[in-house]
């Protein structure tokens, strides 16, 4: 006969603890599904709205990488480190439409910026989109150009999607891969173009089209 359950078994842990796991299981569903799929939506939305040239040169490179394959055999690490250009792409895409808007840091020690005293302690906040859209970080800053990810790119501390420093964000390989893994699938099977066209932008805390981004898919011809 089984015994009845004990009550011995069951550890209630102090609210604080479960708050504190809580908040980062939702930092990690959120960080994880969020980020990531916003970058792919925005992907989409630039190569249908940009110069034809940018999409024909991806899919060029993307092709390129889908012909060396055998039928069924999946992309590996050697294809990723190949799509240059397509990630050169992508990281202008996360610089006019970064997924993560800012986040904090706390000062380690007095400091005057631009003539605000900030004292040792306080939380402040690093925007990723007022930095890539400083004129004196970008030239022309407005103008969408895969170009300024070639040789040795930005400035350091300018191009921030990821953060920078000691905490910043450590997946970015694997959101690279993600990114990537998603543009050589999308590319490789359909041209597409935006049905709504300059579809308006809202943030939730990531940016989403306000329409959810209707595209019409072209497959191409075999
Ligand atoms: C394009 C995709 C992504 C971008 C742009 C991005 C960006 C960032 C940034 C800016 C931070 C804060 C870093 C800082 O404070 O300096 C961060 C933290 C974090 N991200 Fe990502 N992320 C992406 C994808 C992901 C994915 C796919 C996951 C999980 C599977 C993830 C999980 C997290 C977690 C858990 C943290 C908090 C790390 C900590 O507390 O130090 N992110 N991410």
């Amino acid at each position: 006969m089984l015994s009845p359950p004990s009550l011995t078994c069951v550890t209630v842990l102090p609210l604080a603890k479960r708050k504190y796991i809580a908040d980062k299981i939702l930092g990690l569903l959120i960080g994880g599904h969020d980020t990531a799929s916003s970058v792919c939506t925005f992907v989409v939305k630039y190569l249908a709205e940009l110069p034809p040239n940018i999409y024909e040169n991806v899919y060029q490179e993307q092709m390129e990488i889908a012909k060396s394959k055998a039928p069924g055999e999946l992309l590996n690490w050697n294809d990723i480190q190949k799509m240059k250009y397509s990630w050169n792409v992508a990281c202008e895409v996360m610089r006019l439409a970064p997924p993560l808007q800012g986040a904090f840091r706390e000062a380690m020690d007095d400091f005057v910026l631009n003539g605000f005293s900030i004292p040792k302690g306080w939380k402040l906040y690093w925007s990723t989109s007022s930095t890539h859209r400083n004129p004196e970080c970008f030239a022309e800053p407005e103008k969408f150009d895969p170009s300024r990810f070639e040789g040795t790119g930005p400035a350091p501390y300018t191009y921030v999607p990821f953060g920078g420093g000691p905490r910043m964000f450590l997946g970015k390989e694997y959101a690279r891969m993600e990114i990537l893994v998603f543009m050589h699938n999308l590319v490789k099977r359909f041209k597409w173009e935006a049905i709504i066209p300059d579809e308006n932008i809202f943030y939730d805390p990531m940016p989403v089209p306000a329409k959810g981004l209707p595209i019409r898919l072209y497959p191409h011809q075999p």
